[in-house]
């Protein structure tokens, strides 16, 4: 289940967090194809300086390890998986570099030989926002000679997709497909004229503080960046105002607009921000600071659900979860969070869950918290309080 068989070895990986009955593998089909072509076509040399953006559990960095690969994340996720498939499989440390979604491009790249050739593999993420954003970020890295192939699913490869490759890289074609995954070559031309990376975006909310307009700031990768969510507006016109809440988890925070008005609506709380996403994190930074600048205590953990956040120590944790990673949809984060939340809670602290009416997350905090009421509901969310006793 976990052995991974490439032209360059087996490799032993697993997803991040490691999960009893993991049903799914740490790399798929389009991770193979790739390899396989790398290895037919001798693209990879020695000296070639090669950077992988987007890597899931280390499918690509970890086969590939021995070129040196510089890898672009945006996902803590990610990047322990990464880390701790290298230690299985014995890697040594700093054989693979990780870089964090924003990089500046040119900065941080290692290219080892300025006469080897450059590979730039990309896995083609979820969202088209996340492509456009970074295939602006890589452009500035290209030349002629780069050497850039993306690899999906065939279901996750659109008209739009490639659309962005060939309007921001140059002229783009795609492979047969192969186990139900296809490759898209992407040919640099340094005479494209490229509009400017649209991203990060701002939205006005529909709140004034003191008669001000609040204005957010989202970077690619975020959680409905270009409007309010339904969702999160339903949750924030809902947020409770108490003065026994001391300390306030967002939990998977987005851009923070939840811990936001919750810090808005209670002037004494601290508030914690957490995401796996570290775009996500650096908008919520970004957003918190524009409205209270360094007069209020705040947290940012770019983590995994509540991980580095005390047990007992947390009066109220507002969450919005999750329903798929990457390109995988399951509840296994929703839960992941819940139970976590259980753990950081102070006696008699509140969990408040907002979701689509169908994902039925009252049966699950009930079993769980052994309570679980609706505090309000519309047409489409439901939003549930549980108590730790
Ligand atoms: C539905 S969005 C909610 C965003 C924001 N709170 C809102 O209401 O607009 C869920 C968020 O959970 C984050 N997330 C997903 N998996 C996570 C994990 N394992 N740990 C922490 N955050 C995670 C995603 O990056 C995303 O920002």
């Amino acid at each position: 289940m976990n052995l991974l068989n490439s032209p360059l070895g087996d490799f032993t990986l697993n997803r991040f967090p490691l999960r009893k009955k993991a049903m799914l593998r740490a790399w798929d089909a389009a991770d193979e194809y790739l390899l396989h072509y790398l290895a037919e076509n001798k693209l990879l040399q020695d000296d070639t300086s090669l950077l992988i953006v987007n890597d899931g559990f280390g499918g690509l960095s970890i086969p590939l390890n021995k070129f040196q690969p510089v890898v672009i994340s945006d996902s803590y996720l990610s990047t322990q998986a990464i880390l701790l498939n290298a230690q299985n499989n014995n890697i040594d440390d700093g054989v693979i570099t990780i870089i964090d979604s924003l990089l500046t491009p040119g900065s941080t790249l290692n290219v080892r030989s300025v006469t080897g050739n450059h590979v730039v593999l990309i896995k083609v993420p979820k969202s088209l926002a996340m492509l456009e954003d970074q295939l602006h970020r890589i452009r500035p890295l290209l030349d002629e000679q780069s050497v850039i192939v993306a690899a999906a699913m065939t279901k996750h490869i659109h008209l739009s997709t490639l659309a962005l490759f060939e309007k921001i890289i140059g002229p783009t074609k795609t492979s047969l497909a192969r186990k139900k995954s296809r490759l898209i070559f992407s040919q640099y031309d340094g005479s494209l004229k490229v509009a400017n990376n649209p991203y990060p975006k701002s939205c006005v909310l529909p709140y004034k503080l003191d008669d001000v307009d609040i204005k957010i700031n989202n970077h690619a990768a975020v959680f409905s960046q270009e409007k309010l969510d339904a969702g999160a507006r339903f949750f924030i016109e809902n947020i409770p105002i108490e003065k026994k809440y001391k300390t306030i988890v967002d939990l998977g925070c987005g851009n923070g607009i939840l811990g936001l008005m919750a810090a808005i609506k209670n002037p004494l709380a601290k508030i914690i921000f957490t995401d796996e996403s570290y775009m996500a994190v650096e908008s919520s930074i970004q957003n918190f600071l524009s409205v209270f600048e360094d007069s209020r205590e705040a947290e940012f953990l770019q983590t995994d659900c509540l991980r580095g956040v005390a047990d007992n120590s947390v009066s109220l944790i507002l969450c919005n979860p999750p329903f798929h990673q990457d390109h995988a949809i399951n509840d296994n984060v929703a839960w992941q969070m819940f139970l976590e939340s259980r753990a950081a809670l102070e006696n008699k602290g509140e969990l408040w869950v907002i979701g689509n009416r169908h994902l039925a997350y009252h049966a699950k905090l009930k079993k769980l918290f052994g309570n679980a009421e609706v505090v309000v509901s519309n047409k489409k969310f439901v939003i549930v309080k549980a108590i730790k006793n």
